[in-house]
């Protein structure tokens, strides 16, 4: 049987900068459940596919051969067999995830490749749904959360830091937006799993969240 750890939480919480440490930790692989949403939200994107069309986005969405493999550690999703990894991180295409993972048909495909994944291999996965939905079995259960404004905080810094031009303000109204569209959508919103702990990590460093998630594990 694999080993599954399940972080949850919603944007700019820091999930994938701790989940892709604590993988790093227990050389396990970091399945950034995000990445897949992205990917889909980009090749839609890409079609020029209406998102608000429920029954294309469905249709078209089939098309996308979307497939994980690992380089030096480091995830890399293929679309349709090429790398679209520097295409994911844009507001752009988070904002188009947000609304594009609320189609059902969305959500099987990507659910099932991930359930696969987990199958096969010891997993860190994070996401909204991972330990509700995609792997309700997990042996560690995280949702991880911090206030909007710390949240928007951090954004802020890590744009900055890569010398773009930024607003404080929008970054957090975008948070509280996409915040409330992943909460609730109709299939597997953003929730707190019954048996999930809670991590606040608003006035917390990275290596004392990292602390708390490895010795649940013990
Ligand atoms: O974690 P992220 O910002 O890369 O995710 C982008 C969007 O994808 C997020 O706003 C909602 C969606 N998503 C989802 O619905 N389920 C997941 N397990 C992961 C992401």
């Amino acid at each position: 049987m694999s080993y599954q750890i399940a972080i949850d939480g919603p944007a700019g919480a820091g999930k994938s900068t701790i989940a892709k440490k604590i993988a790093k930790e227990k050389a396990f692989i970091y399945v950034d459940t995000g990445a897949m949403y992205r990917a889909m939200a980009y090749y839609l994107f890409s079609q020029r596919i209406n998102p608000e069309d429920d029954a294309l986005v469905g249709e078209k969405c089939q098309e996308a051969d979307i497939t994980i493999q690992y380089e030096g550690g480091e995830q890399v999703v293929l679309l349709n067999g090429e790398n679209v990894n520097a295409h994911l991180r844009t507001e752009e295409v988070g904002n188009m995830a947000s609304f594009t993972s609320k189609n059902p048909k969305v959500r099987e495909r990507l659910t099932a490749l991930q359930k696969n994944l987990a199958s096969k291999n010891n997993v860190v996965m994070d996401g909204r749904d991972i330990g509700t939905c995609v792997l309700p079995g997990a042996d560690v259960k995280v949702y991880l959360t911090a206030s909007a404004q710390v949240r928007a905080k951090r954004r802020f810094d890590e744009l900055s830091a890569k010398g773009e031009a930024c607003d404080l303000q929008k970054i957090e109204e975008d948070i509280i937006k996409r915040d409330e569209q992943d909460m609730n959508r109709e299939i597997a919103p953003l929730k707190q799993a019954s048996d999930a702990v809670l991590i606040d990590s608003s006035y917390m460093t990275i290596e004392e969240v990292v602390k708390e998630i490895l010795a649940l594990c013990r």
